[in-house]
């Protein structure tokens, strides 16, 4: 039985793996979170062997670094929720978020970083 579907449904498929093509192109994909990082040279070297393994890995459940909205509902609880929440852990946030040797000061300034608002 000849199939006269075929040769239209090649061409249709070529023409959405051509556009996928032009756009992998133009936009390599990339996480932003994981290309985030402060500014701060010393605050960056911290964030980048603690918080930074979870808060710009999605799969960890942690609210993402730049991601104004996870952060919004948490942000509003107050500085001394979150320095409470990071120093002593919540939920599937660690204990001091494995940088043992943070300052109150570093993990609001780390906070306010990944929030992308002043929290303090
Ligand atoms: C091992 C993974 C992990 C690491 C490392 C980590 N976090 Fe988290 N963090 C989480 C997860 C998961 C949540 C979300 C918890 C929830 O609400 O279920 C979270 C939530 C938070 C919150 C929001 C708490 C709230 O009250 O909503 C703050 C603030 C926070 N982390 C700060 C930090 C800081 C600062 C660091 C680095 C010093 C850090 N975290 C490192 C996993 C991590």
């Amino acid at each position: 039985m000849p199939k006269p579907a075929t040769p239209w449904l090649s061409f249709a498929l070529l023409a959405v793996l051509g556009l996928a093509g032009c756009g992998d192109d133009a936009a390599p994909p990339t996480a932003s979170s994981a290309a985030l990082a402060p500014s701060d040279p010393a605050l960056a070297k911290i964030y980048d062997s603690s918080c930074k393994l979870c808060h710009a890995n999605p799969a960890s459940g942690a609210p993402q670094s730049g991601d104004a909205k996870a952060w919004q509902p948490r942000v509003a609880q107050g500085a001394d929720s979150l320095l409470d929440h990071s120093i002593n852990g919540f939920k599937g946030m660690p204990p001091m978020g494995m940088c043992m040797q943070c300052s109150e000061e570093e993990f609001l300034a780390l906070i306010s970083f990944m929030s992308g608002q002043p929290v303090q």
